[in-house]
């Protein structure tokens, strides 16, 4: 009859985003739905289970990992294994939790034998976690390891060189420190991530958005 139908941006079509291979504009539920059943990569063909993310919506602090490894892939949720174990300490460690922060990786599908994420990869899910990221609006972002660092912040410095510093993402102050599973090889390197950990708590309260 001529009349357009106006859905609220959360009820639009994954389908559409997908294929402008934007996820802005997205509510949480689509989103989810979306990185469900993606296949914008060819790990959507080896994984077992997407690993969305896991958290507070709400959150001040979002942490961003590399990608799920064998035990996140069979469960479906980000650092469950001996790295996140050593993640929760360190959340504990500053007054926070897995429950009131909110954790992502830069890949929600798990690479196969634990390579690193093809630079392909990392675009096509990029847009999932800049969007989680929008939905979030933490106060603080705590980038744990190499492949996450050089992916937020599009360069190739070596971790030992980024962290310790303050550096942004679309305006919101982003920490660098050791991945936890490398701080399980070389756990003389934990104090290093301890004084991230403080910048990190120090720059979350003093950001106004
Ligand atoms: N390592 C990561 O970077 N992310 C996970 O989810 C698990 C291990």
């Amino acid at each position: 009859m001529g009349i357009d139908v106006w859905l609220p941006r959360d009820e639009q079509d994954p389908e559409v985003h997908e294929e402008s291979g934007s996820a802005g504009g997205m509510g949480w539920e689509a989103l989810r739905d979306c990185v469900t059943h993606c296949t914008r990569c060819e790990l959507a063909q080896s994984r077992t289970n997407t690993v969305f993310g896991v958290g507070n919506p709400d959150a001040d602090w979002m942490i961003v990992g590399e990608a799920p490894g064998a035990e996140e892939d069979r469960r479906g949720e980000p650092f469950v294994g001996r790295a996140g174990k050593l993640l929760d300490e360190m959340l504990r460690a500053i007054g926070q939790s897995r429950d009131g922060v909110f954790i992502a990786n830069i890949l929600k599908c798990r690479p196969p034998n634990n390579r690193d994420p093809k630079a392909s990869e990392a675009a096509s899910c990029r847009q999932y976690l800049d969007r989680q990221i929008e939905l979030v609006q933490p106060k603080i972002i705590l980038a744990v390891g190499r492949i996450a660092a050089q992916n937020l912040l599009g360069c190739d410095d070596p971790v030992g060189r980024m962290r310790g510093r303050q550096y942004e993402l679309n305006g919101i102050p982003l920490v660098v420190t050791y991945h936890p599973a490398y701080l399980l090889r070389s756990p003389s390197q934990k104090s290093k991530s301890w004084s991230d950990l403080c910048l990190a708590t120090r720059l979350a309260a003093e950001y106004v958005a």
